[in-house]
């Protein structure tokens, strides 16, 4: 799919529960959101290591728990909560091992967030992620916790998100990505 730079006259916006039938378009979108608003935060290897770490994980679509923002029939945006324990898709155990978080004791995942670089700060961003910590509250949630990136960081801090730790992620031992770990009453 092709992208046309927007310039919207009257636009439409509807949030909605991604599908399977999105995945291409997520796929596309995820990569021109990395390409454009992280890589120029990272090095080539850390944007590697990346796309590494969090390739598209269907469970979270599959669940029910990721939303797109669709604006006048373009996915601009896209992120989710979990109930699962992992953080990023490398992070996920097997399909016969999932481990489920407890809303009473556990804070709730957010997930995945990406805008389209021709969408980026108009506020999408923080829309998706107001419509999934509002979905976890619903499911009895009252916290949730994510692992940021450098991009992702500066949208929770605004949104009033707490800095728990700096780490550096990575898979087989290589932990050369910069990650916060972030948490939020909700
Ligand atoms: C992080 C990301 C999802 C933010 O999406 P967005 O739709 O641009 O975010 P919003 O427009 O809602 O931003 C809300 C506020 O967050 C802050 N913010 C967001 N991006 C920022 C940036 N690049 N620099 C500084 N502040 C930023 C600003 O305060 C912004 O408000 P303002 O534009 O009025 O100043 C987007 O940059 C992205 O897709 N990045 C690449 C992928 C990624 O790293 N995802 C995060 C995974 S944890």
């Amino acid at each position: 799919m092709t992208y046309q730079k927007a310039i919207l006259d009257l636009p439409v916006i509807s949030l909605r529960r991604a599908t399977m039938a999105d995945r291409p378009a997520l796929e596309e979108m995820k990569e021109r959101s990395m390409s454009a608003l992280l890589d120029p935060l990272l090095t080539p290897d850390q944007s590697r290591e990346m796309r590494q770490l969090t390739p598209f994980d269907p469970a979270l679509v599959e669940d029910g728990t990721y939303y797109v923002a669709d604006v006048n029939g373009w996915i601009a945006a896209s992120g989710g909560w979990s109930r699962r324990a992992a953080l990023f898709s490398a992070e996920q155990p097997g399909p016969a091992e999932p481990q489920f978080l407890d809303p009473q004791c556990d804070a709730a995942g957010i997930r995945a967030m990406y805008t389209h670089p021709d969408f980026a700060r108009k506020g999408l961003g923080s829309l998706v992620l107001a419509t999934a910590l509002a979905a976890a509250r619903l499911a009895g949630f009252r916290r949730a916790q994510l692992l940021a990136t450098v991009a992702g960081e500066r949208l929770y801090r605004t949104a009033g998100w707490k800095t728990e730790e700096r780490v550096m992620v990575g898979t087989d031992g290589k932990a050369i990505v910069p990650g916060y770990r972030m948490s939020r009453d909700i």
